[in-house]
């Protein structure tokens, strides 16, 4: 009696803690950026997302428990660790600091958070994630595999069929976990009872396979059952064995088999029996292998697929495995790393469906996909045993409607399928290969397919949703979905160039260009993460970066270039900004450390790269600003700046890591950098030249015929983007930059490295309307001359068609994003989404507003904290904006004006806003933490 009332005592007592409890949810629990994934980082770092209902809302702490087991958290019992209160505002990467960590073991946590007023949250939904192997003597499979090699027999290209591995395992009893640990050097299928096990594609991933190789790792506790079951895999040569980039364009001696000439398969399944027993099965050579249908299997030069030699009943159980081998033991190197993929998987994003079916001439059809993108067809037909149908992918059509396919140069990029002749017809779709194609070209087929037999499947790294951007202007939407189609099919496990040609690679340049654009589409953090480790571990002896990450050696002269190798600087750092993430920094900071001795070496002490500093490299001087239009910027001005850019940016980075001596070297770097750069490239009224006569007739620099020049859009766009000039000084620049874009007729000039600085150097010096200007602009070169031109993803060069002059010659991508970098200044600028501190948690919303072509604008960008939406509207004389802040972020938006602001309908005096510096000019703003708020304007000022 008396325990019962004390009970009820204790109980009332909880009252009015429950009633103090905030609203504040924790949300979208994930590791390693990941929601319930299983790592084998040895600091696996959390982070959450929280919501509210109420306004500047942020959080004071948080307490993060950890257990064993659910239940255990369920009721409170942290077996593995509790963070206790942690006053911190901090929602992300934050690293577990528990128990040791063991492989194999479950982690499950939860979190809460305090708010403003210090009143604790509910605590979130459970989340997990478990361990992979921590050491390397984990593994116990061995690799195996079965040498093809003198299979191959093409004249043209040397490829030997797929190889198969099965074996037949029994189970004693009802399984109670099931885990299966496997990779390939090459690629792998894995399949448990003919069903494929996960939905991944082109696992498990490129990296230099001689210093690492991935696994994945899957739950099959459902896939296996009691008795017998079939284990089986198939088998490719992907990026370890297979062609590689412009190799045999340019008559490398080395083509293929960059890492290795055997694809093999290491897998490791370890069962768990509800008795309490375990079992693991490996590979080893008691695997038999054999091959079959995929005779031919390349991911540039396609897949030839021959469905008579099908081994039917391969993957399943009481297969009658006589004609096969034994599989061979393949050597491990004992110096390769074994670790768990950190990126996104390459899967199916997206299926399309034919726009057109049409006939070509007998027994030849062209289907249209509608959209380019990356990806292979899956088809059903029907066709007589033995019937050859070949497939061809194409980008664009010639003016008389042929498909055009010469751009893939040496790339095959075809699939052909022998039919085995099943009456009811048979689907083909081809794995270990892709294609960059919008048409696709059928020969040998006896009927015209139909549009409901095809289905495009739209392959890119899982890289989450990370923004939307819509506005009133059908011209200007089109140019978004022409960059976001061009980053799916480009942000393909590692970061490349394109889809479709005999490249593929993980260009630096583009990447580098590109990067921060890529963040504000997809939440490329665990990408970036795999990503930026293949750059460093192809750093070069001399410090540099390469020219392209994983870097097989495809040419000989290919070394460095300057505005490619920052790539090792800029993406991490990118990486950090958008994520606050320290952790990839601090991984890589003795390789960015040596890249920016090689820099100080290399200017000799005297910190600019005068002309032809970089005449040693193949291209001369590097790539400079690639595919630019007319005069070229000379490229050891460029490297210069990049130079200057780089010593900024170790600067930001040492300071975020807690190394202020090597925040203040840097910025000493820096100063003597700028100093140097202007002593030498401005004349006295700091107009920007150089010693053109220096490269004497231009011959060995990319475009060296047009000549040099100092003076163009693309130096002072560089210079005024890496604050390489006083304010006085951006002001003049501003002012040069934005002549020589009016006095071009509103066109740009600019490549790749000029591009991405071009519109946001524009807006900084308050030249807003001309980067509009070059925004509309429908004349060759500019973004509205590719669509005008019928473009769905952003090309490679501003005329990679012309109606008047078809194709260029030779090097030519219709899905290539460098030139998409004006997504950043369209988010940063039209949208008006810039973060002032890493990850988002303080951030500027300063839209410019159109003057003409748009009324209404809607962008998104989710953020490590949530969501950031920024909108406008223009009615009469008066601007909507419309803006949501995130929880424990605050937004400072900046008007234009402050004349006639409201915000949620209510007057806003001049009193209420603060004038901050922002962009070299005082300008009237307003603070705000989380929520949503509807500030009104007059536009009439
Ligand atoms: C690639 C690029 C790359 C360039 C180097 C090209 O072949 O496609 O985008 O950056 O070479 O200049």
């Amino acid at each position: 009696m008396l325990q019962k009332l004390l009970q009820a005592i204790f109980m009332a007592a909880l009252v009015p803690q429950v009633h103090a409890q905030t609203e504040l949810k924790a949300t979208y629990l994930r590791c390693e950026y990941k929601i319930n994934p299983t790592t084998d980082v040895a600091h696996p770092r959390l982070s959450w997302e929280l919501t509210s209902k109420i306004n500047n809302q942020y959080q004071t702490g948080y307490q993060l428990l950890v257990a064993s087991s659910p239940s255990l958290l369920q009721e409170g019992k942290a077996d593995l660790w509790d963070s206790q209160k942690v006053t911190s505002s901090a929602t992300s990467q934050i690293e577990y600091a528990g128990k040791p960590l063991e492989s194999r073991q479950i982690y499950y946590w939860r979190v809460r958070s305090w708010d403003k007023n210090g009143q604790a949250g509910a605590w979130s939904n459970i989340a997990k994630w478990e361990m992979g192997f921590l050491q390397k003597t984990d593994w116990k499979a061995r690799f195996i595999g079965l040498d093809l090699n003198h299979l191959g027999k093409g004249k043209d290209y040397h490829l030997p069929p797929a190889p198969f591995l099965r074996k037949e395992i029994t189970l004693k009893a009802p399984i109670k976990k099931a885990r299966l640990y496997v990779t390939a050097l090459g690629l792998y299928e894995f399949q448990i009872n003919g069903q494929k096990i996960g939905n991944d594609y082109f696992n498990p991933g490129w990296t230099d396979y001689d210093k690492r190789l991935y696994y994945q790792v899957y739950d099959v506790s459902k896939e296996l059952k009691t008795g017998k079951n079939a284990l089986g895999s198939i088998l490719s040569y992907g990026w370890y064995a297979g062609y590689l980039g412009y190799a045999l364009l340019v008559n490398n001696p080395v083509v293929k088999n960059f890492y290795g000439a055997v694809p093999a398969l290491k897998a490791q399944l370890e069962i768990e029996y509800t008795n309490g027993q375990k079992e693991t099965i490996l590979t080893d050579d008691t695997w038999k292998a054999n091959h079959g249908p995929i005779v031919e299997s390349d991911i540039l030069n396609g897949e030839v697929y021959d469905a008579t030699k099908e081994l039917t009943g391969w993957n399943k159980t009481g297969y009658n495995e006589a004609a096969w081998k034994n599989a061979s033991l393949i050597a491990d190197k004992s110096e390769r790393l074994i670790q768990i993929h950190p990126g996104d998987p390459v899967r199916e994003v997206a299926q399309l469906a034919p726009k057109s079916v049409k006939i070509v001439s007998q027994k030849k059809y062209l289907i249209d996909m509608g959209q380019n993108f990356a990806g292979i067809i899956s088809i059903h037909l029907k066709a007589n045993k033995g019937d050859s149908i070949l497939f061809k992918f194409g980008e664009m059509l010639y003016p008389d409607g042929k498909i055009m396919t010469e751009n893939l140069r040496k790339a095959r990029g075809s699939d052909l399928y022998i039919a085995k002749g099943t009456p009811n017809g048979e689907t083909y779709i081809p794995r270990f290969t892709y294609h960059g194609f919008q048409y696709v070209q059928i020969e040998g087929l006896g009927y015209t397919p139909k549009a409901q037999d095809i289905k495009g499947i739209v392959l890119s790294s899982a890289t989450p949703q990370a923004g939307t951007f819509e506005t009133d202007n059908a011209f200007v939407n089109q140019l978004y979905h022409n960059i976001i189609w061009t980053q799916q099919s480009n942000y393909f496990e590692i970061p490349t160039d394109c889809p479709q040609r005999d490249e593929r690679m993980g260009w630096t340049g583009d990447a580098q260009a590109y990067v921060k654009s890529a963040t504000f589409n997809n939440d490329i953090a665990a990408f970036a993460t795999k990503w930026v480790v293949d750059l460093n571990d192809a750093q070069r002896a001399d410090g540099t970066y390469p020219l392209y990450a994983p870097a097989p050696s495809l040419r000989a002269t290919d070394t460095y270039s300057p505005g490619w190798m920052e790539a090792g600087i800029i993406y991490p750092y990118q990486i950090f900004r958008s994520y606050r993430d320290t952790r990839i920094i601090k991984a890589h900071w003795p390789e960015m450390q040596r890249f920016m001795l090689f820099l100080e070496t290399k200017s000799k002490g005297e910190y600019v790269f005068k002309e032809t500093a970089f005449a040693e490299v193949n291209p001369k001087g590097g790539f400079g600003d690639w595919l630019s239009v007319g005069k070229k910027t000379p490229p050891d001005m460029l490297a210069t700046m990049y130079y200057a850019y780089s010593a900024s940016l170790m600067q930001e980075m040492a300071t975020a890591i807690g190394d202020q001596k090597e925040a203040s070297r840097f910025k000493e770097t820096f100063e003597k950098i700028k100093a140097a750069f202007l002593k030498h490239y401005t004349n006295a009224e700091g107009r920007f030249m150089c010693n053109a006569a220096a490269y004497g007739d231009g011959k060995g620099y990319v475009d060296g015929e047009k000549g040099f020049e100092g003076h163009t859009q693309t130096a002072y766009a560089n210079a005024i983007f890496t604050n390489l000039l006083d304010s006085t000084h951006t002001v003049k620049a501003g002012k040069w930059l934005n002549e020589l874009v009016v006095t071009n007729g509103n066109k740009l000039t600019t490549g790749f490295l000029g591009v991405r600085p071009m519109l946001l150097a524009l807006s900084t010096t308050g030249n807003s309307a001309t980067a509009y200007e070059l925004l509309f602009q429908k004349e060759y070169p500019s973004w509205g001359f590719e669509i005008e031109n019928g473009a769905n993803t952003i090309w490679e060069r501003w005329n990679s068609f012309t109606r008047e002059g078809g194709f260029p010659e030779g090097m030519n991508s219709f899905n290539h994003y460098a030139f998409g970098s004006i997504c950043e200044w369209m988010f940063e600028n039209m949208a008006g989404i810039k973060e002032t501190t890493p990850g988002f948690k303080n951030f500027l919303i300063q839209p410019e507003v159109a003057t003409k072509n748009i009324n209404y604008l809607k962008a998104t960008h989710h953020t490590i904290h949530g969501d950031i939406l920024s909108s406008w509207q223009k009615s009469n004389d008066t601007v909507t904006l419309t803006i949501e802040v995130p929880v424990n972020t605050t937004a400072t938006v900046c008007l234009p004006s402050t004349k006639g602001i409201t915000l949620n309908g209510k007057s806003l005096q001049a009193t209420d806003l603060k004038e901050e510096w922002i962009n070299n000019k005082k300008q009237p703003t307003f603070k705000v933490g989380s929520g949503k708020y509807i500030f009104g304007y007059s536009s009439k000022q």
